[in-house]
């Protein structure tokens, strides 16, 4: 997708009229670092900015994993540790658990009479996932996941949703329903906007161009330096490069766009130079990176150590997120009922 085309669901960052940011994970497995380039470094920037909610969304999770509902609970306190790792902070950002709030639900309920099965069919993402899943027919809740989705962000009056490109047709069709509910019933929701990290994804450490668990190319922000040492060590470089004297072509190097992802500024051009000149072995190079991605990693280390030794905190810092969360929802879906003439009163 050309992000040079206008989009009217593109938010325009400069314009500081947003207020409140929602962004969630499903809760799959651990992290990596795709995620922390294409997000996670990005929503830490932004808690500064924003209200910042989080959804962990173990609901979504279910319509690609419903077979192992027993996972949920222990890759809902990963995904806690791993934001809380990367320097989310619980004081600037909201943690919240999806599930726990059933007002998502009844939310995705009424906005289910919204949309008609045919868009949500033929919508690119569904397609593409649906493809790399292999899934030959689609279960309704699995269809249906942009719309839940659409209820998390307008039942926390989200203004915001930072999004790589790839969800963007969603973020459409949550201003597509949105628009629909408020010019049906005279709602006041909001018609949130996609907030997109500019940033290219992450390829994998095979040379695929998405960094991915079931792929099996990712390097964890759990792994330990030495997993992540020969990780990077078996990561593809330019292949007709066999002598470090031998010219190179950084540019379809998964090494150098690590670099690229990772580096500063100098040790980038750096390594282009010397790659392109035949001045540098890609063991050597792959040191460097090394380096990096450690210090990058260390201080999110210590935090990880502090955390697993208070698991506890991390559950409440959970519940915590999440009771708030509670209150504005059930405020929200108050003003849904009330707008659809659906919050009964005795006569
Ligand atoms: N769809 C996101 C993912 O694939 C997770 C998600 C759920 C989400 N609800 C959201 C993202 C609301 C942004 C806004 O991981
Ligand atoms: Fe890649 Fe570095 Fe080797 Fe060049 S020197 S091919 S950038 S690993």
């Amino acid at each position: 997708m050309d992000l040079k085309t206008e989009n009217a669901a593109i938010a325009d960052e400069s314009k500081f009229r947003y207020k409140r940011i929602l962004t969630g994970d499903r809760p799959t497995g651990p992290l990596h670092l795709g995620h922390y380039v294409g997000s996670l470094r990005n929503r830490v920037r932004l808690q500064n900015k924003y209200e910042t909610f989080i959804l962990i969304a173990d609901i979504q999770a279910l319509t690609t994993n419903f077979e192992h509902p027993e996972k949920l609970q222990e890759n809902i306190f990963l995904a806690a540790l791993d934001y809380l790792s990367c320097g989310i902070d619980p004081n600037l950002s909201t943690i919240i658990i999806q599930s726990m709030i059933p007002e998502i639900s009844e939310l995705t309920t009424f906005f289910s009479m919204l949309i008609s099965v045919n868009p949500l069919k033929h919508n690119p993402t569904i397609k593409t996932e649906a493809k790399e899943r292999g899934y030959k027919e689609l279960t309704y809740g699995f269809l249906g996941y942009p719309v839940s989705q659409t209820a998390d962000i307008a039942i926390f009056k989200a203004d915001l949703v930072p999004v790589g490109i790839d969800q963007l047709p969603h973020i459409e069709l949550a201003r597509k329903i949105v628009r629909k509910f408020n010019e049906l019933y005279n709602g006041k929701l909001i018609e949130p906007f996609a907030l997109i990290d500019k940033f290219p994804k992450l390829a994998g450490l095979d040379g695929n161009l998405k960094m991915s668990k079931s792929y099996g190319n990712a390097i964890n922000l759990s792994d330990g330096f030495d997993l992540i040492k020969s990780k990077i060590r078996s990561a593809l470089t330019d292949k007709n490069r066999i002598h470090p004297t031998d010219k190179g072509n950084p540019e379809i190097c998964t090494i150098y766009s690590y670099h690229r992802a990772f580096s500063g500024e100098t040790l980038i051009k750096e390594t282009e130079y010397n790659c392109k000149n035949g001045k540098i072995g890609c063991v050597k190079c792959k040191e460097n990176l090394f380096g990096v991605i450690k210090k990058l990693l260390e201080p999110m280390n210590e935090r990880r150590a502090y955390y697993l030794n208070n698991k506890g905190e991390i559950w409440d810092i959970l519940l915590t997120g999440t009771a708030k969360a509670k209150v504005i929802a059930s405020e929200t879906i108050k003003e849904v009922k009330e707008t659809m003439k659906i919050l009964y009163t005795l006569p």
